[in-house]
């Protein structure tokens, strides 16, 4: 339910401007200035939409100050124990979980749509090797929309559960493709007996002549990664989906954007650069001191990656589980590495300094989860394609919710600061 029956009142140059205040069924609230420009010239500023709400959701809600997620009112700690990644994807996308013929039905739905278009080889062949499998994804994800010729006519042809069980079967099949093709290797078509998680991690490592060995705790603790980052409200790459959508672009075009929005060191691409960190600590032979006094320095260019939030000014509930699952693993797997005591001692560090705890900086999601990805033996190029799959529930609820409800086509304003009226000068006369 939504409140709207309060109004607050703002005086601009003496005038008295009404707005609403509307209140969320978390009793979040907010001030609707969509009305203040027409009724006052002005406009509201807010440099990286920090107190800017973009959209009304009933998919994901978060309390950063709390440290709170839960994915349509279900805390993410009870899904991390009792739930698998389509269970969540299809509490995501169709708002609820689902009874068991739903989750058959939606499980045949992805076996159904997990090959691609044989044509699409091509497109693959075309990468030069070393491109980043971020690249890929995005670019062949778009592509995708070509072979089927509706999404561009009539999106709405088939119903909605159809048209998210193709892209979040298809994106699967197109990461692992893109892995193989970075590394020269054949492509490995999917296994209808196998489950989402599983089937991926075949066609990743399996090969013509020999099957991966699929151990369940390499599988589960995968499927608990994507789970983790099934959705996260209006991040940068949920925003840009929505954006997309906004202008009534296709479901694949619209999470094309999102691959590349998350692929940014600042966004996804921090599991990449967390991992990346540790790695130079652990050769240089620093226990972490140096880079945590590097990374206090805004001169060093360094930032403690895998730290820090904009909404979370606490511990990142996904981190806490994560880190748990690490441990896990690792034992399980009988795997001693390195780079988790280095982790565990920057974050013991971090948490001690009080240019981190002044700023509320915390380990993120991305803090601890390269490190479960390289034990199940995620190559570090792929992290953030990982990040991409687990997200994929979460973009297209979104872009849902944007089709189902059409808003305005997603349109900021801006206060202009370039030069004022001048005049165009002939290219002789220009010093
Ligand atoms: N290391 C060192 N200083 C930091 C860090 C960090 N990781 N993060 C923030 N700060 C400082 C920052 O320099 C600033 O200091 P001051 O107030 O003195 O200028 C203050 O903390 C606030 O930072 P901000 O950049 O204004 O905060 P933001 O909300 O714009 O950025 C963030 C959030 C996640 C981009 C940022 O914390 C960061 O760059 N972290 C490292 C990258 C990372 O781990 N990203 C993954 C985010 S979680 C998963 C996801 O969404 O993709």
């Amino acid at each position: 339910m939504l409140y709207m029956d309060k109004t607050t009142e703002l005086i601009l140059d003496g005038k008295i401007c009404k707005l609403p205040i509307i209140e969320g069924t978390e009793q979040e609230r907010a001030v609707d200035i969509s009305a203040l420009r027409d009724q006052t010239g002005y406009i509201t500023l807010d440099d990286g939409y920090g107190n800017t709400g973009s959209c009304r959701s009933q998919i994901t809600f978060i309390d950063g100050e709390k440290g709170i997620l839960r994915y349509r009112g279900i805390p993410i700690e009870e899904l991390a124990e009792k739930s698998t990644f389509i269970e969540v994807a299809h509490l995501i996308i169709m708002g609820k979980l689902p009874t068991s013929a739903e989750l058959r039905h939606f499980s045949d739905l992805l076996t159904d749509n997990e090959l691609l278009n044989e044509a699409m080889k091509y497109h693959f062949e075309g990468f030069p090797p070393n491109a980043h499998p971020m690249a890929i994804l995005s670019a062949m994800i778009n592509a995708t929309s070509c072979y089927h010729s509706e999404l561009l006519t009539d999106q709405m042809r088939d119903s909605f559960v159809v048209q998210a069980a193709r892209l979040l079967s298809k994106v699967r099949t197109i990461a692992a493709f893109a892995y193989r093709k970075s590394r020269g290797l054949p492509a490995i078509y999917p296994k209808p007996d196998l489950k989402y998680t599983a089937n991926f991690l075949h066609m990743m490592f399996s090969l013509p002549y020999k099957d991966y060995d699929l151990k369940p705790e390499t599988v589960k603790a995968l499927d608990l990664i994507f789970l983790l980052h099934a959705d996260h409200e209006q991040n940068c790459s949920t925003a840009t989906v929505r954006m997309v959508a906004s202008s009534r672009a296709n479901l694949f075009a619209s999470a094309a954007a999102g691959v590349c929005a998350l692929w940014g060191p600042l966004h996804g691409g921090a599991n990449q650069a967390v991992l990346e960190m540790l790695e130079d600590i652990h050769k240089s032979g620093d226990d972490g001191s140096k880079f945590i006094a590097a990374a206090k320095d805004k001169h060093s260019g360094k930032r403690l990656m895998g730290f820090g939030h904009r909404v979370y000014k606490h511990y990142d509930p996904r981190a806490k589980i994560i880190k748990r699952a690490c441990d896990d693993v690792l034992a399980k797997l009988h795997i001693n590495d390195p780079l988790l005591d280095i982790a565990k001692h920057l974050e013991e560090a971090a948490l001690r300094d009080s240019y981190f705890v002044e700023r509320k900086l915390y380990p993120n999601v991305d803090f601890y989860s390269g490190i479960i990805m390289r034990a199940i033996g995620i190559p570090v190029e792929m992290f953030t394609v990982m990040f991409a799959i687990g997200r994929m529930p979460g973009w297209i609820a979104n872009y849902k919710e944007v089709m189902e409800a059409p808003t305005r086509i997603y349109r900021p304003r801006q206060i202009y600061t370039g030069p004022t009226l001048n005049h165009y000068t002939p290219i002789k006369e220009r010093k």
